[in-house]
């Protein structure tokens, strides 16, 4: 037994986390290292939602709103903490990327200026979304470098720009961003920031409250384990709910909703930034979710997913004379909870990997990512990794596959 393997087996023996494993249904042998982009199942979340139809939805039919009808603030509330964010600022709602046209909508429009800022590595739909929402405003999307520094960003902000928006943990290279640093520095230009937190929230430390951010979007069907297509997030700073006007002017947004009067009313709290009908049975994914974080505590899940990306990083800075150059920083504070790495033929590597039983996934055009859920991954498991991509490097048995991309990667 080489010794990183050894070291391995003694961090599982001395984990922490090791009995949240237990939690979650893992009936394979598989290495998935993809929760990054979908979790594993919590247990409670299957029996969570079962109960949901068979015991709400089944016996209490349309009476069941009454307790389901505040399911966005209330969850919201749950997640709160685990941003850095107060009671009242958080909702659960729709999907990430209609958070992000909300509120960057909303946003640009009260700044009274007309261009954004985002950078060219930032997460498609967001640029795309951002793009659309300047151009409307008779503006343009501003692009800096990947992973901007914040002199980087500095460099671009004047007095068009009323909005900057940032992954703070990158998607493509896992970077993490400073985000008290940049939000000074945005708030400096007499911008508003809008953080994408779907890589970060459940995996590192985000403290929204103390960035004095203004504003945040994320997934909940990564790092918290809410199950396929669950709803996304959205934050607004508290002092920002009454200046902000929602585009999406939906009856959840209006300040007396079983009115049903004639007109739209804003609501004066974060409810306004609500649309439609909340898909309760995916909330019960959020609510376990959540739960589950929180109960293990950000501290430790942070600690031991800086412990698995080293690990990870020490095995695969050795593969460099195969054409493995490591995207990712290096420095434990700079990343997130994945490791990326760059090779020519990344796509067919990709697939070898998952011939042989790990599941991580391919970004076009050259990028392989390995994302590390610090709730259910093993060390061991993560040298294995480690070692199964060695082997196919060195036996190159990717040259064999094919290298058109096809389906999800
Ligand atoms: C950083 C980031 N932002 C936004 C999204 C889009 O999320 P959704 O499809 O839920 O709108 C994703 C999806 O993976 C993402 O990784």
């Amino acid at each position: 037994m080489d010794s990183l393997t050894k070291r391995a087996i003694d961090l599982d023996l001395s984990d922490p986390l090791a009995s949240y494993r237990d939690r979650f249904i893992i009936e394979d042998d598989l290495v998935y290292l993809d929760g990054n982009s979908l979790g594993r199942v919590p247990i409670d979340a299957m029996e969570r939602i079962r109960d949901v139809v068979e015991d709400q939805w089944a016996h209490e039919l349309v009476l069941g709103w009454d307790h389901w009808l505040h399911s966005g603030t209330r969850i919201g509330d749950l997640l709160a903490p685990l941003i850095g964010a107060s009671k009242g600022e958080v909702a659960i709602c729709d999907q990430t990327s209609i958070n992000l046209f909300k509120l960057a909508s909303a946003s640009l429009e009260a700044s009274g200026r007309t261009n954004i800022v985002t950078d060219v590595g930032n997460f498609p739909s967001d640029r795309y979304v951002l793009e659309s929402i300047a151009t409307a405003a008779g503006g343009r999307l501003i692009l800096a470098a990947e992973d901007p520094t914040a002199r980087e960003l500095a460099a671009l902000l004047d007095d068009d720009v009323g909005l900057v928006s940032l992954s703070h943990v990158a998607y493509r290279s896992g970077a993490m961003a400073d985000g008290a640093e940049i939000t000074k520095l945005v708030h400096g230009h007499g911008a508003l920031m809008l953080w994408d937190l779907a890589h970060s929230v459940g995996s590192v430390h985000v403290h929204l409250g103390e960035w004095e951010a203004d504003l945040a979007v994320g997934c909940t069907y990564k790092y918290l384990n809410a199950g396929p297509g669950a709803p996304g997030f959205l934050y607004v700073r508290r002092d920002l709910h009454e200046k902000l006007e929602q585009p999406i002017t939906g009856w959840f947004g209006h300040a007396d909703q079983f009115g049903f009067t004639e007109k739209w009313e804003a609501a004066r709290d974060v409810r306004r930034f609500l649309v439609g009908t909340p898909p309760i049975v995916s909330m019960a994914g959020v609510e376990v979710g959540i739960a589950l974080t929180t109960e293990a505590g950000i501290d430790a899940l942070r600690t031991k997913s800086t412990m698995l990306t080293a690990l990870f990083i020490e095995a695969a800075k050795s593969l460099s004379s195969h054409g493995i150059e490591i995207v990712t920083p290096l420095g434990p504070s700079q990343r997130g909870s994945h490791v990326t790495i760059r090779h020519d033929s990344a796509f067919q590597i990709a697939t070898a990997l998952r011939k042989r039983g790990v599941i991580p996934d391919f970004r076009a055009p050259d990028l392989i990512r390995f994302g590390f859920a610090p709730l259910y991954t093993t060390f061991a498991e993560t040298i294995r990794a480690a070692e199964i991509l060695r082997e196919i490097l060195e036996l190159r048995t990717y040259d064999a596959l094919p290298a058109t991309r096809k389906g999800v990667t």
